[in-house]
Formats: C-alpha cells, sequence, structure tokens
C-alpha cells in the first residue's frame, strides 16, 4: 500500500479513543488491583504514577513521533528512519513481541468470556448455594483445565478481533472503540457506585489512597514500571502503528497525557470497584492473580448477597466490561501484526489478518491447553502459556522500550522529533527538551532495572 493512500483515523475523538482503547485491557482491571493489593495499597499507586510521567509518557510519545513520521507499520517505520543495523531491527523485534503477547493475551481473553457467560446463566448464585467456599477456585480450576471449553472461548473471542480488523482503520477500529469506549466508562462508573454502596466501601478506599510509604521498597518500584509499561501498550509496536494513522494535525504529546491519562483513571477506577467489595466480605486483597476469577464472582455474590438481582448485575457488568476492555487491546495487538504482513508481502487487509487468526489460533490453542492436557510440556520450568508471559512481559518487552528511548534519545534526527512534537512549527515546543533528557537518560536506565530484576539478577546478590 503506498503511504498516500494509507488509511487514517477520520476524528480526534475516534484517534484517542482507539489508543486509550489499547491502552485499557486486562493491564488496568485484572493487573493493575492484584499488583495494588500485593505492594499495599496507595503507595503502589504512587509509584505508579511517578512513572507513567516519567517512563510511560515519554516512550509513548517516542513512539507516537516514529509512527506518524513514517506512516508505514512498525516495522518499516523504523527501516525508514536510519541505516543503523540494530535500530533497523527494532520494529520487527516489536511485531515479534506483539505476537508473543497476543498468543497468551487472547487465552486470558477467553476466560473472561466463558466468565461473562456464566454470570449470564447465574452460574456463580449456585456456586453460592453449594456453601462450598472452595467451588469458586474449583470452577476456575474445572474450566481452564477442560481440554476443549477454553480453546472454544478463545477462537471465538479471536474471531470477534478478527472481524474488526478486516474493516480496517476507520470502519473498524475507529468505530468500535466509538462504540465500546463510552460503553466501558458507563459501565465502570455504574460498578463504582454500586461497590461505594457495600459495607466495605470507607475501608476499601483507605487502602487505595492512605499510602503507607514504609510499604515501598526496590520490588514495589520495580512492579510499578513493569506495569506502567505494560498498561500503557508501549515498547511493542502497538502505539507506533497507532500512530501511523494519526493525521498531522494531533498534538502528540498531548494526546501521550490524555491517553496515559485516562488509562490510569480507568485502572484507579477499577481498584474503586474492585477493593470496598473485597473488604466488604473480608477477603484480603493481596488475593494475587487468582483475585478476578476466583475470589471476585464470590465477592459479587456475597457483597450483594440480601440482593440477589444486584449481585447477578454487578457480575454481568463486570466481566461484560472486562470483555469489552479486553477486545479492543487484542484488536491493537492484531493489527500490528495485520499492518506489517499486509504492508510487507502485499496480501489484502482481510488475508493478512486471516494468516494473524489463524496462527493465534493454533499457537493460543497450545497455551489454553496447558493448564490442562498439555500441562506436562514445560519450557525452563514454565508451562506454555506461563512462558508467554514471563517472555514477553519481562523480556521482549523490556528489550524493545529500551532500544526505543535509546534510539529516539540518541541517534534520531533532532529535526525530525521537532517538526512532530511541533506539528511542522505551528504548535508551541514546550516540555520537548524534557522528554527528550528523559528518553536518553532516565527511561534507558529505568527499563535496564526492571529488566535485571525481571530475570532475578539483584536476587544474585541478596
Ligand atoms: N495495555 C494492555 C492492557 O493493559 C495490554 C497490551 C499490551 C495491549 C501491549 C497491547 C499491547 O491490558
Amino acid at each position: 500500500m503506498q503511504t498516500s493512500d494509507r488509511a487514517k483515523f477520520n476524528s480526534k475523538i475516534g484517534m484517542v479513543l482507539a489508543t486509550a482503547g489499547s491502552a485499557i485491557g486486562l493491564g488496568n482491571i485484572w493487573r493493575f488491583p492484584v499488583m495494588t493489593g500485593d505492594n499495599g495499597g496507595a503507595a503502589f499507586i504512587f509509584m505508579y504514577i511517578l512513572c507513567v510521567l516519567i517512563l510511560g509518557i515519554p516512550l509513548m510519545t517516542a513512539e507516537f513521533i516514529v509512527g506518524r513520521h513514517a506512516h508505514a507499520n512498525t516495522a518499516q517505520a523504523f527501516r525508514k528512519l536510519t541505516n543503523g543495523w540494530l535500530w533497523r531491527k527494532i520494529g520487527k523485534f516489536g511485531i515479534i513481541t506483539a505476537w508473543f503477547i497476543l498468543c497468551y493475551y487472547i487465552v486470558v481473553s477467553g476466560w473472561t468470556l466463558d466468565y461473562l457467560v456464566d454470570a449470564l446463566f447465574n452460574r456463580f448464585n449456585a456456586l453460592a448455594a453449594t456453601g462450598n467456599a472452595d467451588a469458586y477456585a474449583h470452577h476456575f480450576q474445572n474450566f481452564v483445565s477442560d481440554p476443549y471449553l477454553p480453546v472454544i472461548y478463545m477462537i471465538l473471542f479471536m474471531l470477534m478481533s478478527h472481524f474488526v480488523i478486516v474493516r480496517g482503520v476507520k470502519k473498524g477500529i475507529e468505530k468500535s472503540s466509538k462504540i465500546l469506549m463510552p460503553i466501558l466508562f458507563i459501565i465502570m462508573v455504574l460498578l463504582m457506585i454500586s461497590s461505594l454502596l457495600t459495607a466495605g466501601a470507607s475501608e476499601g478506599l483507605r487502602f487505595l489512597f492512605y499510602p503507607d510509604f514504609s510499604k515501598i521498597t526496590v520490588s514495589t518500584v520495580l512492579g510499578a514500571m513493569g506495569q506502567a509499561f505494560y498498561s500503557l501498550s508501549v515498547a511493542m509496536g502497538c502505539i507506533c502503528t497507532y500512530a501511523s494513522y494519526f493525521s498531522k494535525d494531533v498534538k502528540l504529546v498531548n494526546t501521550a497525557f490524555k491517553v496515559a491519562g485516562i488509562d490510569t483513571m480507568i485502572a484507579i477506577m477499577s481498584g474503586v470497584i474492585i477493593f470496598p467489595a473485597v473488604f466488604s466480605v473480608g477477603i484480603t486483597p493481596d488475593a494475587g492473580p487468582s483475585l478476578v476469577f476466583i475470589a471476585l464472582p464470590n465477592v459479587f455474590q456475597q457483597a450483594f448477597g440480601n440482593i440477589p438481582a444486584m449481585g447477578y448485575l454487578v457480575s454481568v457488568l463486570f466481566y461484560g466490561l472486562l470483555v469489552l476492555a479486553t477486545l479492543t487491546s487484542v484488536i491493537s495487538l492484531q493489527e500490528v501484526v495485520t499492518a506489517y504482513l499486509s504492508e510487507e508481502f502485499a496480501l489484502s487487509r482481510a488475508k493478512a489478518a486471516g494468516i494473524v487468526t489463524v496462527v493465534c489460533v493454533f499457537v493460543g490453542s497450545l497455551c489454553a491447553l496447558s493448564m490442562g492436557p498439555l500441562k506436562d510440556f514445560t519450557i525452563g520450568g514454565r508451562n506454555l502459556f506461563d512462558f508467554f508471559d514471563f517472555f514477553s512481559g519481562q523480556i521482549m518487552l523490556p528489550i524493545g522500550g529500551f532500544l526505543i528511548a535509546l534510539f529516539v534519545g540518541w541517534f534520531m534526527r533532532r529535526r525530525v522529533i521537532w517538526e512532530q512534537l511541533t506539528n511542522q512549527s505551528s504548535i508551541p515546543g514546550r516540555g520537548i527538551r524534557t522528554i527528550i533528557v528523559l528518553l536518553k537518560f532516565f527511561v534507558p536506565f529505568l527499563i535496564l532495572l526492571i529488566f535485571l530484576s525481571g530475570i532475578g539478577f539483584f536476587q544474585l546478590f541478596s
């Protein structure tokens, strides 16, 4: 496809919603509350916001610059900008990272769909009626170890994303974001109100908003950095790909602040939904990754125990919310690879998206079954699902982010950066120097720290 007839987002609001849609996902509604719970609440949130400001926003801006300047898929974008052997590879590396993330992310996406169906059929109520506190954990275990169900739901989810992608950037990605994101926001507000009506409201809010700085440790800081990265969809080409569809007059720094602001607000709102309800039934907030799929269905039944219809409604809304948030993120991951395949190999959009769907269904199925029939197949002691999660999140994302920051901070032509951030000198270039300094020094250094801690480097010394 030629640069000139390349698709663009139609409106500013559509552009912001689509980019926010990529950022808002399981990272906000599932991972953020889990990390907050595990790391002592408000002190973690404080560190997280700091990380978004000094790490996330500069990196997002860097990807915006590369993407909009090049008007091409991520692999081509970096090749267009430099002759440096290493830097030319950043884009392709991002695309491989997107594949890796997609293949396990889609598995959890399938779980969200299954839980929405469970909620709709009021199955959580039936679990509550057994009176057995372990019923929810058994339910989850039975589901993830089933030989068919996780695969079926994963395929259904991938197909939803597929059909949005084949409709194109404007009619597919932008339009779906304009419909789904407002619904997501309304559901969040409704859920927040109902959670604040539970008995644990004040305790939940205290946990979220009163920082106890004695709880901050090195691992809290590193966890907050990794989370900021993941939640903003940076370091792997998603943001760069979407920016290639931005029009000339989009203000990049301003958009980075908007998207990061919306993403952080949604994460905190998820905390406001989850913790009051959790405290109201006396579950400890550090329940870990099982929080959303084991603790919460139980919490929703109990927190509104005297009004069963409320328990039903809140469960349906919550899992519906998860499906929506996850879908817009899956779409953005699929788009990274689809744009690459269709532009590099001159394939139609439908064909390129089809290839991504088929490969992801295949690899995703192996991941989906890795908690059941394939649980004995491990790589480095991890089942396939955990391996894809670990390898993409702890190894590939930090490497990608590190290289992007170094490239834009040190090697990209300054003129291109200024042109992109001032829209060819039509808006003031406030804050550009700060962003460049952050990209040159702070971001690579902090990423190196996350990386080393992720691979257990610091444990060697303790
Ligand atoms: N940001 C998404 C989330 O918070 C995850 C994601 C990462 C999506 C990378 C796209 C690319 O869930």
